[in-house]
């Protein structure tokens, strides 16, 4: 079978052989618990964890001393954001006004869902909203501060449409007040340079499987001098990670993180720089090739590797089926039943219709520039071919401004 172009590295990515070849002894040949402190092969995994720590902590500007181990850049988050929320609540369990917390519409659901939750728990929540261009700046943050502000939780660049925020002016905001800043840094680790010290982050996630890593093994920086941030776990059991994470540690699937972190450091100028270039091909090509197509977010602040681009007198889901050979992400999101525009797209201002005939492609390191030029072409045959037939885009063709039109039902 052929299998379609992989465009979707924002939703994964595969594992790196390397990543693989460095993982492979620590399932049958080193396979002590580092947690064993009285025999060499407990020994020999402890030492695994720790150079992986420092392969983490290296990429982020960080100290081995501040990562906590975790499932993936869900777990962290909630970590993060419950942990902070609850150790620095202001009232008990069960009362009103705990403590007030930023965060904004457009994060992805594991920010959203842990925020909505100390919402019902007696926290206050200030939802931002970014302009069109999908920004949240740092004087948002700043108006949205109270004198009970706890926590501001906003990514660093956002998974559907590739915008970056503006992470170290937030975090300088955040220091002044006093008030401890966790990003949702998933997109970005990896892909960009990163300094937890030098971007005022007090709490950073991020995640193996979206850097070329192993799935179901993530990581969150927690910062432990100036200030030291302090979380309330959300796991019991045997204390592992300082008390702040329980449960044995995937020894093999850390192995892996810290080596794909490695080779992100090591490889990140040159993929960055290959990626943009690929990624530029598409939006100038496509909107070269075809009228009413639009790059969603901020046109500069961008990652290198990811663009949504919106086509306009499409059907979204013709669409998709119009680009089978490409593996993509769409601007609908399936709910039980029914297919719902992208609340991010929405949150930027995108009416349903532009939201379902959007599409996000995201480039990764095996990524060809022959696939861009595929896609390419895949893309524009499937656009213009249910253009063809579309008779809105024929009245739009004619100067016909289909929002003025009054329909008529019989
Ligand atoms: C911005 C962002 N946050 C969090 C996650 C969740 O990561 P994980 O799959 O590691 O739990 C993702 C992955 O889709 C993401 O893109």
């Amino acid at each position: 079978m052929n299998r379609p172009i992989y465009m979707d590295n924002a939703a994964t990515t595969r594992t790196d052989p390397r990543v693989v070849e460095a993982m492979l002894p620590y399932f049958t040949e080193i396979y002590g618990n580092p947690g064993s402190r009285n025999h060499a092969y407990g020994w020999e995994s402890e030492g695994a964890v720790d150079k992986a720590r420092e392969q983490a902590a290296s990429l982020i500007g960080a100290g081995p001393k501040e990562i906590v181990w975790t499932s993936g850049a869900t777990e962290s988050n909630n970590l993060a954001i419950k942990g902070t929320a609850q150790m620095y609540a202001k009232a008990p369990a069960g009362s009103t006004g705990r403590g007030h917390i930023i965060s904004c519409i457009i994060e992805h659901k594991a920010v959203l869902d842990p925020c909505k939750r100390l919402e019902r728990e007696g926290f206050d929540v200030t939802w931002l909203q970014p302009g069109p261009d999908g920004i949240i700046t740092a004087e948002m943050v700043r108006e949205a501060m109270r004198d009970d502000t706890i926590l501001v939780t906003i990514m660093w660049a956002n998974n559907e449409i590739g915008t970056i925020n503006e992470i170290p002016e937030i975090g300088a905001v955040c220091r002044e007040k006093g008030v401890v800043f966790h990003t949702d840094a998933t997109q970005w680790v990896g892909k960009m340079p990163t300094d937890v010290q030098a971007d005022n982050v007090d709490l950073l996630s991020w995640s193996g499987h979206k850097i070329y890593g192993p799935k179901g093994v993530g990581a969150l920086y927690v910062r432990r001098r100036r200030p030291r941030v302090r979380l309330q776990a959300q796991m019991d059991g045997g204390g592992h990670e300082r008390g702040m994470r329980s449960g044995t540690l995937n020894v093999p699937g850390i192995v892996g993180f810290g080596a794909a972190c490695e080779l992100c450091d090591r490889e990140m100028e040159a993929e960055r720089d290959r990626l943009l270039a690929l990624r530029r091909k598409l939006e100038v090509e496509l909107s070269a090739r075809m009228d009413v197509v639009e790059v969603n977010g901020h046109a500069e602040r961008r990652l290198p590797n990811l663009t949504n681009i919106s086509f306009g007198f499409v059907e979204g889901e013709s669409l998709m089926m119009g680009i089978k050979d490409i593996a993509c992400s769409s601007g609908s999101a399936c709910t039980s039943a029914s297919l719902e525009p992208s609340y991010v797209l929405k949150g930027l201002g995108l009416g349903d219709e532009l939201a379902h005939s959007s599409l996000r492609l995201s480039l990764g390191r095996f990524s060809t520039e022959e696939e861009v030029d595929q896609a390419i072409e895949g893309i524009t045959t499937a656009v213009l071919h249910l253009r063809k037939l579309s008779p809105l885009y024929d009245l739009h063709n004619e100067g016909i401004d289909i929002t003025t039109i009054e329909w008529q039902s019989h």
